[in-house]
């Protein structure tokens, strides 16, 4: 991808005057939890919950990709519906330009949904396949009260356009598209309302791996032009890497580590991320044979959010794992400008516990 690399923060130039305060604070997230209940018996009785977010602090930078990584299970989605006010936090607050959104009701939240969209995973069940394309992509208009210039029906052909569809797929149905193409449609509503922020569920998961590069580019290509603010999903690197601006790494409701795209991939700092990379394919040969990393598999599942390890979340999978990291939680601390890494024993940076050498006896055996 030839995308520059945007430096967020920066001044905003001619191209990006559209979009006013690009590189500045538009979603701020502090302690975010959703906790999901367990309950049991007769009585209904709570006997526990799901950690799925626990405790989460990350800001989402006007004009800019943030990528969100990290195995399934480990709370991507739940994060991704709090920040879209899908789903009604347990705990922490959430800020949209400046104004608290955690607790909004319905009334309060009309105006947001204009602004903040999301594409979700699976095209085949996200769109209602008795109705028409263009009932799909024109429902955004309807549910808020919106009349486009020129009228529904011409604006929803402008938008199947945009996202490469035809106008003329305005009357057929979902089952007569392709996995990509439906992607397309979903991404055609998405976009229906100009909305500033946009966060993609895995968007290109469920689709064949030829097409996968494809959508990425179309959302790429559109966040340029319309001047969007992404939050991207994915469950492996490979998917975002190119056109993330920053990345966040989760592991099992935290975030361990967020930095910008070119520092993550240069000297990764948590060990789970090390390992993350390490299991991605390189796909040029050449590259492979030049390519030192050394592979990390990453052992086992990841433990049930139910009842979380103690101290660090990663250290019954971690093969640097001290007795430190049993008991005390590593906190979430830049360990250089930008770069903020939750790890007693990180990689790239000086060890945040150098007195505590001795391998858990798990650890002895992560690494092959
Ligand atoms: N509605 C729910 N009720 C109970 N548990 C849930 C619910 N949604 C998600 N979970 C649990 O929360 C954890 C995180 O899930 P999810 O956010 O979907 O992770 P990811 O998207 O990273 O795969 C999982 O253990 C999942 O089973
Ligand atoms: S804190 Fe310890 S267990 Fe956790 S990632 Fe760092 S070295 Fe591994
Ligand atoms: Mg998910």
């Amino acid at each position: 991808m030839t995308k520059p690399v945007k430096s967020p923060g920066s001044e905003p130039t001619a191209d990006s005057a559209a979009a006013p305060g690009q590189g500045e604070t538009l979603l701020k997230v502090s302690g975010l939890k959703k906790h999901f209940p367990i309950h049991k018996g007769l009585f209904k009785r709570q006997v526990g919950a799901v950690q799925a977010v626990d405790g989460i602090d990350f800001e989402v930078r006007a004009g800019e990709t943030l990528g969100v990584v990290g195995e399934s299970g480990c709370g991507k989605s739940t994060m991704g519906r709090l920040i879209t006010r899908l789903l009604e936090p347990t705990a922490g607050s959430i800020e949209f330009e400046g104004r608290d959104i955690t607790h909004l009701g319905v009334s309060g939240m009309r105006p947001l949904r204009r602004d903040v969209q999301m594409i979700f995973q699976d095209p085949y069940s996200s769109l209602n396949p008795r109705h028409t394309v263009g009932a799909i992509v024109s429902a955004p208009f309807k549910l808020q009260g919106v009349q486009p210039e020129g009228g529904v029906k011409k604006e929803v052909q402008r938008l199947l356009g945009v996202v490469g569809l035809s106008p003329e797929h305005y009357n057929r149905y979902p089952h007569e598209f392709s996995g990509g193409q439906r992607q397309r449609i979903g991404i055609a509503r998405a976009l229906a309302l100009s909305p500033k922020l946009v966060v993609a569920d895995e968007p290109v998961s469920a689709l064949d791996v030829s097409i996968q590069a494809q959508v990425v580019n179309l959302l790429d290509d559109l966040q340029e032009e319309l001047g969007l603010t992404y939050v991207i999903i994915a469950h492996d690197l490979s998917v975002i890497r190119h056109v993330s601006d920053r990345i966040a790494v989760m592991y099992l409701g935290k975030i361990v580590e967020l930095t910008d795209r070119q520092s993550l991939y240069n000297t990764p700092m948590h060990p789970y991320t090390k390992a993350l990379m390490s299991a991605v394919p390189v796909p040029d040969p050449r590259r492979k044979a030049a390519d030192s990393r050394e592979r990390i598999l990453l052992q086992g599942d990841v433990p049930s959010p139910m009842n979380p390890p103690s101290g660090c979340r990663f250290h019954t999978r971690c093969w640097k794992a001290t007795e430190v990291c049993k008991t005390k939680e590593p906190p979430l601390i830049p360990l250089a400008t930008g770069h903020n890494v939750a790890c007693h024993h990180p990689e790239n940076a000086p060890d945040q516990e150098p007195g505590d050498t001795e391998l858990l006896s798990e650890a002895a055996t992560a690494k092959r």
